[in-house]
Parts: C-alpha cells; structure tokens; sequence
C-alpha cells in the first residue's frame, strides 16, 4: 500500500514538472510566435527571442494586467491570463534560449 502510494506521488510529481517546464510551456506560444520564437507572431508582434527576460516577464505581466500591448493586446490577454506568477517566470527565462537554435 505504503509503495503505490509512493508511486503515485512519484507520477503527480513528474507531471507537475512537466507542466512547468520551459520547453512545455512554449508549446502553446510556438503556434504563433514561432518554435524558436523567431516569427512575427501574426505578422504583428516583435519577434521575441530577442528579448531579455525581464522584458518578457513585464510584457506577460502586463498583458495579463491590461497594462500593456498593441493593436492586438486582446489576444495576448487572452494568453497571459492563462499563466500563473511562476510560469511566466519560466517562460520568461526559457524564451530566450531559444534565440541560437
Ligand atoms: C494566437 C496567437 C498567439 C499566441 C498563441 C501567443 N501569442 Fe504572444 N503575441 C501575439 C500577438 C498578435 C502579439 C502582439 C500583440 C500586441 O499588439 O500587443 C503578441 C505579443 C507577445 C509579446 C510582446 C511582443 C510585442 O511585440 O510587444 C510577448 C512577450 C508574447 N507575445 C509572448 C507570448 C507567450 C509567452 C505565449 C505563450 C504563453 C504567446 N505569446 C502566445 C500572438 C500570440
């Protein structure tokens, strides 16, 4: 009894992990912005592998605020509202590794 349950925190562990991990979270931005982040997401935004960090960090943070954005700001609300603190901190740190690939 003692072992299964082990394992199944093992299991929830892993997948916590999972969900917030850079390369993961960026699955539901590549559709826009790029795998690498290197396209004009839409033709409209600035291509964001570029950026530093902490600029991401504030534009998601901001987009999330309605602080923050363009034209199109809707659909990054949209996007933004979707993280929680600590992912867009991920994101934000992951982003720009991207940059060499
Ligand atoms: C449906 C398409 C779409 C998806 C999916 C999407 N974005 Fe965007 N993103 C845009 C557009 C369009 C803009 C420009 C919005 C504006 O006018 O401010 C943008 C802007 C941005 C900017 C600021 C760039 C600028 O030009 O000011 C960042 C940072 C960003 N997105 C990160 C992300 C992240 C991280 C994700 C995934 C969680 C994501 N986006 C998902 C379309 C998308």
């Amino acid at each position: 009894m003692k072992k299964v349950l082990l394992a199944a925190l093992a299991v929830f562990a892993l997948n916590a992990m999972a969900a917030d991990n850079g390369a993961t979270l960026f699955k539901q931005c590549a559709g826009c912005h790029g795998a690498n982040a290197q396209k004009k997401a839409l033709g409209r935004s600035e291509v964001i592998n570029t950026w530093k960090s902490g600029k991401i960090e504030s534009a998601l943070n901001g987009y999330k605020a309605g602080t923050f954005g363009g034209a199109m700001k809707g659909i990054m609300k949209g996007q933004a509202s979707r993280l929680n603190e600590k992912q867009i901190k991920i994101l934000a740190k992951y982003i720009p590794t991207l940059k060499k690939k």
